[in-house]
């Protein structure tokens, strides 16, 4: 990856918040001054975990250059901060500003069409399959950890989808990052399929990304769009493990096809999770669906 040396004074000048274009608990985010690019700052000072996200973003600009893989947001350049009398030190990387709205901003909302939703979902659903066949003609361990519709973004005109939050990808090993839909664990009780990682010492133990992770996520945002709410929150869930198994129930009352209820169900059974990509495009429409009828339904 190559580096980009800066010094202090261009540092706080880029972060004016005039370019400011997201702020989180984890970075802070900016755009260059001629919008081509965005910077996107660590906020953790950590030496480990600064490490840690340079080894992830060296590691999947290593893969990428062998093996493009244009929808994932890969580093530009490593931003380095050079200031005299100390160590010149990583603080962050560039890349391509995306013109577009994330995904969540689609899926959510009721003045999307239901067949725009199912649309952006396929896709998602095939980005998965683009990553599945990069492991198997790479042997490359690299999973998506932190894959929700925040950190997907839909390119204006195109449409293209972009995933955002490289930087907290499994990689070669690299620990484990917490994730939005990983963190909770009330779904992923079984422990073959979603197995916990060894202790880390910068996060604690997470869940180690795999395939049924990487599908469990997207399932989550299927999910999320049938009950246009979000299931899992930061520190809860919408529905109870035995209330979704309820709901997948329901779903499959109110006329849900077959292969998606199969993929639904699944998430809880020991087989390993199945990607329903093909079969998004036959959900039909069915406001029963929303968690608001759903309550209504079951009065609770
Ligand atoms: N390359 C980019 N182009 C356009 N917007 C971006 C880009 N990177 C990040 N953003 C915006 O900033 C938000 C946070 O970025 P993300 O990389 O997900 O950081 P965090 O680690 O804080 O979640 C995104 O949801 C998106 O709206
Ligand atoms: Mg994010």
């Amino acid at each position: 990856m190559k580096e980009k040396h800066i010094n202090i004074d261009e540092f706080l000048k880029l972060t004016d918040k005039s370019h400011s274009l997201s702020s989180g608990t984890e970075s802070l985010i900016y755009k260059s001054d001629d919008n081509l690019d965005v910077f996107k700052f660590f906020l953790i000072g950590m030496n480990d975990c600064v490490h840690n996200k340079c080894y992830i973003l060296n590691s999947v600009s290593d893969i990428t250059k062998e093996y493009p893989m244009p929808f994932l947001m890969t580093p530009k350049d490593l931003v380095i901060i050079d200031e005299e009398g100390i160590e010149p030190r990583p603080v962050g990387y560039t890349m391509p500003f995306i013109k577009g709205e994330n995904l969540e901003t689609y899926l959510l909302d009721d003045n999307i069409s239901f067949d725009k939703k199912k649309e952006l979902l396929t896709k998602t659903g095939k980005l998965l399959e683009k990553m599945k066949t990069m492991r198997q003609e790479t042997g490359e361990s690299f999973f998506l950890n932190d894959l929700h519709e925040d950190n997907i973004i839909v390119e204006n005109n195109t449409e293209d989808l972009k995933i955002l939050d490289i930087d907290s990808a499994y990689v070669r090993d690299s620990y484990v990052a917490p994730s939005k839909y990983l963190l909770k664990r009330e779904f992923l009780k079984n422990k073959d399929k979603y197995p916990k990682e060894k202790e880390n010492p910068i996060y604690g133990k997470q869940v180690l990304p795999n395939q049924n992770t990487e599908y469990y996520c997207y399932l989550v945002m299927i999910l999320n769009t049938l009950l246009q709410e979000k299931l899992i929150q930061e520190r809860s869930t919408l529905l109870s493990y035995h209330q979704l198994k309820s709901y997948i129930d329901y779903l499959e009352k109110l006329g849900l096809n077959k292969e998606i209820v199969t993929a639904f169900k699944r998430i809880t059974e020991n087989e390993d999770n199945i990607n329903p990509y093909e079969y998004i495009e036959d959900i039909k429409e069915m406001p029963e669906a929303s968690y608001t009828r759903y309550r209504e339904y079951k009065n609770f």
